[in-house]
């Protein structure tokens, strides 16, 4: 592996981005097509948007025993995820789970950042919070920002065009932050053995 005087690798990030729902006329969508265009403008980082909506998702078993070799394969890949997460029922949309439940070791030591999107006034604040146990049973390691999407209708227009430029400096932020938990834990799996 190539590295630089700092001894940091020098392939870039791979940070994929999960739209983490199915719903026909879902506004996630343009939610995580912003993040991952923003991602995409970054030096250093390559990216993917993962629509849940497009994966053959077997329905008949669940966890690892439904793997999708791509999906897995771009776990395996990524140092960090950004998970777009709709709100629904304040919790998280089913088939997001069933998704990652899908994956185990693919994850571990690996960064991840959640988007909330909502219709009401708390911007998936309550689908974050739930999602947290989660990552963290999967093996990996949430960051202490997210994007909240609050009130989603007002944010993006319907053709998916922003509305609310405050939402590129609160990413530019949340990403930074990703950017720097992905090269710390890409470094940490790495150099640093587990003893
Ligand atoms: C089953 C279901 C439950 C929902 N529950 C909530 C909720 O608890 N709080 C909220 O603010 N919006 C709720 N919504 C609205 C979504 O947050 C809204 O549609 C938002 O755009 C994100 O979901 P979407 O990507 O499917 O559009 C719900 C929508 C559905 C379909």
């Amino acid at each position: 592996m190539a590295e630089t005087k700092m001894g940091e690798s020098s392939r870039p990030l791979f940070i994929p981005v999960i739209l983490g729902t199915v719903r026909k006329g879902r506004m996630s969508e343009p939610a995580a097509r912003l993040v991952h265009a923003e991602l995409a403008r970054r030096r250093g980082v390559e990216t993917e948007l993962i629509d849940i909506a497009t994966l053959p998702l077997r329905v008949d078993d669940a966890g690892e025993a439904t793997k999708m070799p791509t999906y897995a394969a771009y776990m395996d890949r990524a140092d960090a995820l950004v998970v777009v997460s709709p709100e629904y029922n304040h919790g998280y949309s089913g088939l997001l789970k069933h998704v990652l439940d899908s994956c185990l070791k693919e994850y571990i030591h690996k960064a991840v950042g959640i988007v909330g999107v909502s219709a009401g006034p708390w911007g998936g604040a309550r689908t974050i919070e739930n999602l947290l146990p989660v990552m963290r049973e999967l093996g990996l390691v949430t960051i202490f920002w997210d994007v909240n999407v609050p009130n989603v209708n007002t944010v993006f227009d319907e053709s998916g065009t922003l509305l609310d430029q405050a939402f590129l400096r609160r990413i530019d932020k949340f990403l930074k932050e990703l950017v720097w938990m992905a090269k710390t834990l890409r470094h940490g799996r790495e150099h640093v053995a587990l003893e």
